[in-house]
């Protein structure tokens, strides 16, 4: 007999018509409530649902006494029974048991006894924390969005590609990146000059995990019209905060042919599309992970689905900022960057939607920006949403092969390490544009979950890497 999956018992389109069968379930423990009548209470949950099935144990049952009575909460149960309409006020159905087999047993350590631990304390013990409902709930919605991310680019036409994660170039030139090598850190070969002979290291040259996957992606794009990637991406910044990640999942639409309003139209299209998807895929998990937010999950995401986006200028937003008179911890400036409490001023307080910002000074931002006419900003957009700030970041890139060399040299780029890249700009090169969106900053804004230590199961962070 093969087992049933609780959600498809549960489910409202089912429960009736499973009353009267046997069924086969196997999932863990969350309760054992014994009762005087002779019988108990176990309460399975087998993670295909937030809901668990509970199931009633009768003192007949042969090992009732024996292993029944001592089942721990966290033990792993294979349960053949009956389904039956429920005599409680909590569920539709339960399983009378004919047999309770116990496959994993669980003693009095097991540390997810008592409800409502802290997720601070849960994020100490990430091995067991998808057994709680808010942690299934959270890798539940996590993995809908994945598959709603991918069935929006495929619907409109793109190649899902995949970047490599060693790479010899720095995206984003900002220098946090975390070094591969397989030199021996006690013996490190040195150059006459004395510094590292990389040329002896495994790629004879160095190499670094990639902080985008956006350079190779852009390749792609100029052959294959509209790309996308959605993979693993590292930063080694040293930032301590609930929106940042040191292993993170981005997602990186690239497309040829796209200035900047398509692709600010794009990731306004793409956002709300996603977003959608989880809400209607999702109302279990998307319902209780709302309820227990402070603030309204469901009216904020609904809203957000029907408003259109604010566009705006950096120049413009620098000029409200200043002129709405708040207290900022970091002061506003034009060609400073804007900070996460300048962005969500703007979202929260100015417009009570989300803004894509445009045009940002040269100086702050990434050598493959398109230069704008004015010769001091560059075709860059954020797209900030409530709560989070900045979700995406994206641009026109520069297609001009000289103002790209000036660019990268003015970033203090080597340009020899990156004749790959510019070789693009030199054969066919085309007007193209792109954006990357941080998945788990999705995930928070969409789950109100607070850190998005919370939104990935194995967080790496500064001084976290354990699992
Ligand atoms: O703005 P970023 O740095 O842009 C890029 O990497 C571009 N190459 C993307 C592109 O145009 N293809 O990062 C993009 C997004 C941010 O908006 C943010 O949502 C997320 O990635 N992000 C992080 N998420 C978690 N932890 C971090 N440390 C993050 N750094 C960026
Ligand atoms: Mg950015």
């Amino acid at each position: 007999m093969s087992a049933t999956r609780i959600v498809n018992l549960l489910s409202a389109s089912s429960a009736a018509s499973f009353v009267g069968q046997q069924v086969l379930i196997q999932g863990w423990v969350r309760t054992r409530r014994d009762s005087k009548g002779g019988f108990s209470f176990l309460e399975v949950n087998d993670g295909s649902a937030l809901a668990s099935l509970q199931v009633i144990a009768d003192q007949k049952l042969a090992n009732y006494e024996s292993e029944i009575l001592k089942i721990g909460v966290g033990a792993c149960v294979t349960v053949r029974g009956t389904v039956v309409e429920s005599k409680g006020q909590k569920q539709a159905i339960e399983l009378s048991a004919e047999e309770v087999t116990v496959l994993g047993s669980a003693d009095a350590t097991y540390p997810l006894q008592k409800k409502g631990h802290s997720l601070e304390f849960l994020r100490s013990i990430a091995h067991l924390r998808a057994r709680t409902n808010t942690f299934g709930a959270v890798a539940r919605v996590r993995s809908a969005m994945a598959f709603a991310i991918h069935d929006y680019f495929r619907k409109n036409g793109f190649v899902y590609l995949h970047t490599p994660i060693i790479t010899a170039s720095d995206c984003e030139g900002a220098g946090a990146m975390f070094r591969v090598s397989t030199l021996d850190p006690e013996k490190l070969p040195r150059t006459p000059q004395g510094s590292v002979d990389f040329s002896q290291d495994f790629f004879s040259r160095a190499t670094s995990l990639t902080v985008s996957g956006q350079l190779e992606a852009e390749t792609y794009a100029l052959a294959l019209g509209k790309v996308y990637t959605f993979g693993p991406t590292f930063r080694a910044e040293n930032s301590n905060t609930s929106r940042h990640l040191a292993e993170f999942w981005m997602v990186e639409p690239e497309m040829a042919f796209f200035d900047l309003d398509m692709n600010a139209a794009l990731a306004e299209d793409f956002l709300k599309t996603v977003l959608r998807t989880v809400l209607v895929g999702c109302p279990e998990d998307m319902g209780f992970l709302a309820s227990r937010a402070d603030y309204p999950v469901h009216e904020t995401l609904q809203h957000i689905i029907e408003s259109p986006f604010e566009r705006l200028s950096y120049t413009d937003a620098v000029a409200i900022l200043q002129k709405s008179g708040k207290k900022f911890d970091y002061p506003v400036a034009w060609g400073q960057p804007l900070q996460t409490e300048h962005e969500r001023f703007l979202t929260e307080q100015e417009f009570k939607r989300p803004v894509i910002v445009t045009g940002y000074p040269k100086e702050f931002t990434a050598f493959y920006m398109r230069l704008n006419e004015d010769g001091k900003t560059v075709r860059a957009m954020d797209v900030l949403v409530p709560r989070i700030g900045e979700i995406i970041g994206g641009s026109q890139r520069e297609e001009r092969y000289d103002r790209l060399v000036a660019r990268m040299q003015e970033a203090g780029l080597n340009t020899a390490e990156y004749e790959w890249y510019l070789a693009t700009r030199r054969y066919g090169s085309a007007p193209h544009a792109g954006f990357g969106l941080g998945f788990e900053r999705l995930i928070q804004f969409a789950t109100g979950m607070e850190n998005i230590r919370d939104v990935i199961p194995f967080p790496r962070y500064p001084q976290h890497a354990e699992f």
